[in-house]
């Protein structure tokens, strides 16, 4: 049998909707040593992950804390053990990840309303009201930022108006968390949920999520702790099982509690990814580290449009974490991404569903979100564009992009100014 060589990834600027590259940082935390389950230095580091997710959801909410998965288990998780069988939920899918919500909403067996709107647009809050009011939904299941499309629904009156409805509002926050404002306690969000792998720097398979009382009361009703483990004396809820065990949010919640009741191994690894990816981004703070993305955004949308590139989706609610660029007619669009990952090693970001071949996602989460990065990928992209006939001023984008951070920065756009 021939010998397979070692593990030798390329490296990669990535600059899709994520993974992105990890903070090292946060590569250095996971090799650290293995340490057992109940090992007062494990759970102290448990709990030190669920102060700085509090943080970073500007919450006060104590169920804070990790799902081991991708940011779908975390989604999984909150919705699995909210929605019983026949419970009715309505999903606004305004992308590719609201109908993710709608479909494992669905399979938790939740009678599921969707309403839909045009891909690169969100809702008002009246339409999402008015659909409250027609479904009477017990549970409204809601991406916040979705990478699909590019853009970001505005949460502020969301919540207010769930509490209004006595419905609870469950926010994918996977590609928002550390890249823009969230707020959950003054938005009244009930759960929320996100992964690393975008603007927290890390890799992808551990979803932070949080949980108020509100949210937790409801799942308790429905706590079945498994046998073997089970305490003596213990009442099970009224409700009715939750269908999963992996994801059974009131037993994660006995482990993650003080009392320590058994359930899964914690993934250590990503316990120390978690809680590196918070602690890097506190150190930085919330508001520059909204203001480094935002930035980026600016810089790097002034650049494209400087090479004569359309934006894709409503700017006025576009994240700054991605960028959707619509790809110029007659222009092969997979072609495109193919030379900038192989001539110039960086990853751009493909598009699903309708808009397919219609637009590339460009990334700035995260760690990737720097101005070397930005000026990188646009002279990338400006090369390439040029070579596949695109008629662009040569160095028009990275000009661009320079002058918007040396505007930031408080110094002229250019030497002689
Ligand atoms: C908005 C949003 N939600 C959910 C997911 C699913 O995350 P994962 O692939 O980590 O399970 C993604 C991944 O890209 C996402 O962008």
């Amino acid at each position: 049998m021939s010998m397979i060589g070692d593990l030798n990834p390329p490296p990669r600027l990535l600059m899709g909707p994520g993974p992105v590259n990890c903070d090292p940082r946060v590569l250095r935390a996971m090799s650290m040593p293995m340490l057992g389950q109940f090992d007062p230095a494990f759970t102290a580091i448990m709990n030190e992950v669920m102060a700085l997710y509090r943080r970073i959801y500007q919450t006060k909410n104590d169920w804070t804390f990790l799902v081991d998965g991708t940011a779908r288990a975390g989604i999984e998780a909150i919705l699995v053990s909210l929605i019983a069988p026949g419970d009715r939920v309505l999903v606004p899918v305004f992308g590719r990840f609201g109908h993710l919500l709608a479909e494992i909403s669905s399979r938790c067996g939740g009678e599921v309303h969707t309403i839909e709107r045009e891909w690169g647009t969100v809702f008002t809050p009246e339409e999402i009201e008015s659909a409250i009011w027609r479904h009477r939904p017990r549970v409204l299941a809601l991406v916040h930022g979705d990478t699909s499309t590019t853009m970001a629904q505005p949460l502020e009156n969301i919540g207010e108006i769930c509490r209004r409805h006595d419905v609870i509002l469950s926010v994918d926050a996977t590609a928002t968390l550390g890249g823009m404002d969230v707020a959950v306690d003054t938005w009244m969000v009930d759960a929320m949920s996100a992964g690393l792998q975008k603007c927290l720097s890390g890799p992808p398979g551990s979803s932070p999520i949080t949980l108020n009382e509100r949210t937790a009361a409801v799942v308790n009703r429905r706590k079945h702790v498994e046998a073997g483990i089970r305490p003596e004396g213990f009442v099970p809820g009224n409700g009715p099982r939750i269908q999963s065990n992996y994801f059974d949010l009131p037993m994660l919640m006995d482990y993650w509690s003080e009392k320590r009741l058994n359930h899964h191994t914690e993934a250590a690894s990503m316990l120390y990814a978690a809680r590196e990816c918070a602690r890097l981004l506190l150190n930085e703070g919330l508001s520059a580290c909204f203001a480094r993305h935002r930035l980026a955004s600016e810089a790097l949308t002034a650049g494209l449009r400087a090479m004569g590139l359309s934006l894709f989706g409503d700017q006025r609610h576009k994240m700054p974490n991605v960028t959707g660029v619509v790809i110029p007619k007659g222009v092969d669009g997979e072609g495109v991404r193919s030379e900038m990952l192989n001539d110039f090693g960086i990853e751009i970001g493909t598009s699903f569903g309708p808009l397919r071949g219609k637009i590339w996602r460009i990334g700035t989460m995260g760690y990737v979100c720097r101005k070397e990065n930005v000026l990188t990928c646009l002279a990338a992209l400006d090369a390439v564009l040029r070579r596949h006939g695109v008629a662009a001023i040569a160095g028009a984008g990275v000009d661009a992009a320079l002058s918007a951070y040396r505007k930031a920065e408080g110094a002229p756009a250019r030497a002689a100014e």
